[in-house]
């Protein structure tokens, strides 16, 4: 099978990693791909917002199957202009990937289906946001309605910072057309999670939790970024929360979709709050998250071809999946500067040594290869993946391998993994 995977980043990269392994897996593209990804796979000057160039690719290549990696591409209908031209695709319709693309259609969804999520309201005009923010209290949480790149939700203590976000969102545009609406949330406690649930439009197929470190700094401080590590499994996801999640989130997701005639077929990715009354659903996204994908891929272990691909041949039904018996552990390196403006260009050296630590893997999340060198490309620019008896195996390792890697313009936290490693 002729296989294209679209995307640049470590999910990609790992992504690509397990495809390779496939024997069913006979030629490997990724658009646009790094550095990293260019040692497993045939990588195409594509960017992923554009659909006519996949398109293209997939004719001039004979592409029999295309794994969509990031949401942009999958809220603005490459699945659908894919699977019209014939080509099976990993990843929801435009449709279903509502379910990320719009909050409030999410939390509509929700509503009308009876799934565990905060309470809400929707709001067009600023005015009567801030109405309302004034009637409820704080602390409450406002959210851009559309795909803000990670950073469209603002958790406001008190009333005032509250209608600062909806003036940050609504009138200054700060996420631009995303925040042509708001959603204001109850602001919900707990130990959050992700849990990963592979979807072909009837079954839903667990792929397992992992947690993931969203903030900059160590102890969970500072600003909030795409991840900066991740690992799995989730102390907190006990096989009883795993159950109530699957019955009461993803189950009634898979038929509610159905029922409403736009099916959900491909990762879906919920993100968790665990409170006191049983887990309650944050957020959902459609696709593998980044850098939780880098840990389940590390932890698979089946052929992931035929898993992916049973998606849109909707035969999930028929597929076993097997886990390697281990934790996973992944730690994100980033250019300094991250979140905000980085410097790109500068060299990374010593990667070699870092994969050759024992059960480790050099993840490439945002580079590039100028002659023989590699070159930090973006924000998150490494994730560097172990595997390890326990998390405190595979931690130890990944650092391992982080400490080899020489990048001196280069950071990470040293802390990922704490809440597994505390006890
Ligand atoms: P999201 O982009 O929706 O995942 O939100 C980013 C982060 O904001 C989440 O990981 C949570 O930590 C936090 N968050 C979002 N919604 C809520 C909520 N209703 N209550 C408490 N925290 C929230
Ligand atoms: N790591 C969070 C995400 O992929 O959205």
């Amino acid at each position: 099978m002729r296989i294209l995977v679209v995307g640049s980043g470590g999910r990609e990269h790992a992504l690509c990693w397990a495809i390779k392994r496939s024997p069913v897996c006979s030629a490997l593209f990724c658009a646009p791909g790094n550095a990293g990804i260019a040692s497993l796979a045939t990588c195409l000057p594509i960017t992923v917002d554009d659909i006519d160039g996949i398109m293209a690719a997939c004719r001039t290549h004979t592409i029999d199957f295309v794994v969509v990696g990031p949401e942009m591409p999958l809220v603005a209908g490459m699945v659908d202009r894919l699977e019209a031209a014939g080509i099976p695709t990993m990843g929801p319709s435009a449709a279903a990937a509502r379910l990320e693309g719009s909050k409030g259609f999410m939390k509509d969804f929700c509503a009308r289906h009876d799934i565990p999520t905060a309470h809400y309201a929707r709001f067009t005009v600023a005015d009567a946001a801030k109405a309302y923010v004034e009637t409820v209290g704080a602390p409450i949480v406002v959210k851009a309605d559309g795909l803000a790149a990670g950073k469209g939700v603002i958790l406001c203590p008190n009333v005032a910072d509250a209608l600062a976000a909806i003036d940050m969102i609504m009138t200054d545009r700060a996420f631009g057309a995303a925040g042509g609406e708001v959603v204001i949330e109850e602001f919900m406690t707990g130990e959050e999670a992700s849990f990963f649930a592979l979807i072909d439009g009837k079954t839903a197929v667990p792929l397992g939790a992992a947690q993931d470190h969203k903030a900059v700094g160590e102890g969970d401080t500072g600003p909030n970024t795409g991840g900066m590590g991740a690992y799995a499994p989730a102390p907190v996801m006990t096989q009883a929360i795993i159950d109530q999640v699957m019955e009461t989130i993803i189950l009634p997701t898979v038929t509610g979709m159905a029922a409403e005639g736009h099916p959900f077929k491909g990762v879906l990715f919920a993100g968790l709050m665990i409170t006191t009354s049983g887990p309650r659903l944050i957020e959902f996204n459609v696709r593998f998250g980044d850098p939780e994908c880098q840990v389940l891929m590390a932890r698979l272990k089946s052929d992931i071809v035929p898993l992916l691909r049973a998606v849109p041949d909707q035969t999930l039904d028929q597929v076993d999946v097997e886990w390697f018996d281990a934790a996973a552990l992944t730690v994100v390196m980033a250019a300094k500067g991250y979140p905000g403006p980085v410097a790109k260009g500068t060299e990374i050296h010593n990667l070699e040594a870092a994969d050759a630590v024992t059960e480790a893997v050099v993840f490439h999340a945002g580079t590039r290869q100028e002659g023989g060198r590699i070159l930090a490309e973006g924000g998150r620019v490494l994730s560097i993946t172990a595997r390890g008896r326990d998390v405190r195996e595979a931690h130890d390792r990944a650092y391992q391998a982080v400490d080899l890697i020489d990048w001196p313009e280069g950071f990470c936290r040293r802390d990922i993994g704490w809440r597994a490693l505390k006890t």
